[in-house]
């Protein structure tokens, strides 16, 4: 541990702060933090946390979450500019107009989007919950599902459900170049791929395993292979490498715009240990929302977190 790893433990003491964090968040706050999870495991977490502030290393749709489950603490988040480009590719009205021209159609959200999308919705899932809520809605019930359309088709192949998209993504899951992803498998032929189900059909198809961050870090341990191919954020590797140490793991390559050989989420890479250590001696930048909102968001959520027991 570092001098400001210590602070920051010392400063959760003190203050009876949780650390929450995505698999994503860098190496130096996984370390410190309370718990290390995928977006269904952080939001269990937030729901049955009993500290008096919940620092959220991770990004804004997730600390909403957290502050829409716990409307009585207080949520900070390190950088308040921590968004998600799928969360920005579905703005409240738009979506609302794509609701009221198909009004028979029941809406279900993936986790990744705004408080305010969430409140337009009847039941959020997250990638490791997404086909099982899919399943608990009447087979004949048209759907909307919003706003990833990869893991939107991807949930269609699995159940055969009647969806309609919308037309959203997220930029680190779809900067996977299959040509390179080509020339890697054939260097190493004995690996497995495995993906997260935000990346594009043409890489899911290579994949031996599609599942969420916490599912692709259990199938690395539990497949008896000795070497994989990640495609997801890069920052999953810490925690999986830990899992593993005698594994090979390889982070799926991406095209030539890219300028990292491997994928990293610019939002969740803001947050930094100083950012961390300034925002909970602070307590500061903090999650507010309006309780109206808080109240609507919170069904979805709800139901949600009931069907996944
Ligand atoms: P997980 O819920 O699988 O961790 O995914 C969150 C996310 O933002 C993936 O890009
Ligand atoms: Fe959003 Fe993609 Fe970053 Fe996940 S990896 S937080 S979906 S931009």
């Amino acid at each position: 541990m570092n001098e400001l790893q210590n602070q920051i433990i010392e400063l959760k003491k003190k203050k009876n702060a949780v650390l929450l964090a995505h698999y994503y968040q860098r190496p130096e706050i996984q370390e410190i933090a309370d718990y290390v999870g995928d977006s269904l495991g952080l939001s269990q977490e937030a729901k049955k946390t009993d500290a008096d502030i919940i620092l959220f290393a991770g990004v804004h749709f997730m600390a909403e979450t957290a502050k829409i489950l716990n409307p009585s603490k207080r949520v900070l988040l390190p950088d308040l500019e921590a968004g998600c480009s799928l969360a920005e590719s579905c703005p409240p009205s738009a979506f609302e107009k794509f609701i009221q021209a198909h009004p028979d159609h029941l809406v279900i959200t993936y986790v990744n989007c705004s408080a305010e999308i969430k409140a337009l919705s009847h039941i959020v899932c997250t990638s490791s919950n997404a086909e099982k809520i899919v399943r608990s809605v009447p087979e004949d019930t048209p759907i909307i599902f919003a706003p990833d359309k990869n893991l939107g088709r991807h949930i269609i192949q699995k159940t055969g459900r009647n969806m309609i998209l919308w037309d959203g993504s997220c930029v680190v899951h779809e900067a996977f170049s299959l040509d390179k992803l080509i020339d890697l498998y054939k260097q190493h032929s004995d690996a497995e791929i495995i993906a997260h189900p935000e990346s594009e059909s043409h890489i899911l198809k290579t994949a031996n395993f599609i599942g969420s961050t916490a599912e692709m870090i259990k199938y690395v341990g539990e497949s008896p292979n000795n070497k994989f191919i990640i495609a997801t954020e890069a920052g999953i590797l810490h925690k999986m490498q830990q899992e593993v140490p005698q594994k090979i793991l390889i982070p799926a390559p991406t095209n030539e715009n890219n300028t990292c050989a491997c994928s990293e989420c610019g939002f969740m890479k803001m947050n930094t240990l100083q950012k961390v250590y300034d925002c909970l001696l602070n307590e500061s930048p903090e999650i507010e929302l309006p309780e109206k909102l808080i109240k609507k968001a919170l069904v979805p959520i709800e139901r949600m977190l009931e069907l996944s027991k």
